[in-house]
């Protein structure tokens, strides 16, 4: 998916040579063994093909930000017209922050806390999906208190199965997500039980890095059966949100879900029915191309037939291969010429799981070289940890060839910052 530029032979982002950058990041933490890079011209590319693709339903498009959280990517999203996707006060707070307005930001989460509830009706926003029916209580007290009234989706359980890892799949019964339809149908028309709350929407999200349409549709389908329902009950809904999802092509091909025959399909078919506000909440289309992990490798090691590439980025600092077997192709950065040959690359962090691949076609590499881990825009430095006592990574941005960074890596001082001795009255 990140199309793989070079710039006087150094693979290159936006136009900015990745050995370049990283040297004028050490410049500045000159500890650095690594850093995410993002292209922001990349990104306002994609906000708009996502906009441009659900235009005709007039749809609200809210980024989730647990995609990625860079104060520099929530404002380049905003100002392309895309609206936020919190799913914790953290996430309400970064919103505002970014400049987004209590019209463009919503509220996810399945344990609803009352400090949230006391946001959202304070602050306010365009809505909350509430994952519980008691979390109406909840945002009914907090609303009431305010004066404000609250708009809220209510979650439903689908039962749609998806396909790829279990641990992304959210819409199956079994998963903690939701609740069910016949619940939801029974909140829907006992709404005037919380006369603070506009209780008029449907949510459904059925899980990521989805690559065909088969499991969206089916949630276009349970979505408006339940609206026919709740209206034939006396009880219509306004508010239609379908998620995200929406899977983009890891291995470098042209398998990424398709957005525009989805998008369009969706538009035929609700072309008659007048109504729902449409909301989508993608997360990872956007932002994963965009991104990637650079690295230096610090080890070469040979055992037993295989050769292992010790990177100084490891599991700490993008967990998606040991959470999801998931695969991100290494590139290069300089490639030295000789043959390819298969590699294990693994992370220094102390655990078995830290190996990114198995049997990767690499060419010769040696300690100091720089590789990238192509489309970590996603789910990459939102994901990252302390473990091992590592500090999170420097996140820098390509701007139209102007590099900045966005975010400092943390050092060991950072990490001891936080130490205390505060005896607590019990
Ligand atoms: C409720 C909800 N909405 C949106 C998203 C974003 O999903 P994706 O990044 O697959 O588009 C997620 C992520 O799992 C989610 O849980």
């Amino acid at each position: 998916m990140t199309v793989l530029e070079r710039v006087s032979g150094s693979l290159a982002v936006g136009g900015v040579p990745l050995d370049r950058a990283f040297a004028a990041l050490q410049r500045l933490e000159p500890s650095a063994h690594g850093c995410y890079v993002y292209d922001l011209e990349q990104l306002e590319g994609r906000a708009r093909r996502f906009r441009a693709a659900f235009a005709p339903l007039g749809a609200f498009s809210a980024f989730a930000f647990k995609a990625n959280s860079l104060p520099a990517i929530l404002e380049c999203l905003r100002r392309s017209g895309m609206g936020g996707e919190a799913g914790s006060l953290g996430e309400l707070e970064l919103a505002e922050a970014a400049g987004f307005g209590p019209g463009d930001r919503l509220l996810n989460g399945n344990g609803r806390t009352l400090e949230e509830a006391e946001w959202v009706a304070g602050h306010g926003v365009h809505s909350v999906n509430a994952d519980h029916v008691g979390e109406l209580d909840l945002l009914q007290r907090a609303a009431d208190r305010e004066g404000r009234t609250v708009r809220v989706a209510l979650r439903v359980n689908p039962g749609i199965v998806t396909s790829g890892h279990h641990y992304v799949a959210t819409g199956r019964e079994d998963a903690k997500f939701g609740v069910a339809p016949e619940e939801a149908l029974a909140a829907w028309s006992a709404r005037t039980r919380w006369p603070a709350l506009q209780v008029d929407g449907v949510h459904i999200h059925v899980g990521s890095q989805l690559l065909d349409v088969g499991p969206l549709e089916q949630a276009v389908d349970t979505a408006l059966s339940l609206a026919d329902e709740s209206q034939h009950r006396g009880a219509p809904l306004s508010l239609v949100n379908l998620g995200g999802g929406f899977g983009i092509d890891y291995s470098g091909g042209a398998g990424e879900f398709p957005l525009e025959d989805y998008a369009g399909r969706l538009a035929r078919r609700v072309e008659a029915r007048h109504g729902p506000e449409w909301v989508f909440e993608p997360g990872r289309w956007l932002t994963a191309p965009v991104g990637l992990l650079l690295c230096e490798v610090l080890w070469i090691k040979r055992r037993g037939g295989l050769r292992f590439v010790v990177l100084a980025a490891g599991m700490n600092d993008l967990l998606r291969p040991a959470l999801y077997h998931a695969r991100h192709r290494i590139v290069p950065v300089r490639p030295r010429p000789g043959p390819e040959e298969p590699a294990t690359v693994v992370g220094p962090v102390c655990e078995s799981a830290d190996v990114f691949a198995e049997g990767e076609p690499l060419p010769p590499l040696e300690p100091g070289d720089l590789v990238a881990l192509l489309d970590a825009g996603a789910y990459g430095a939102t994901m990252a940890s302390n473990y091992n006592g590592r500090g999170r990574l420097a996140e820098l941005v390509v701007d139209r060839g102007r590099l900045t960074r966005a975010r400092a890596g943390e050092t060991p001082a950072d990490l001891a910052a936080r130490r205390r001795e505060d005896v607590l009255e019990v």
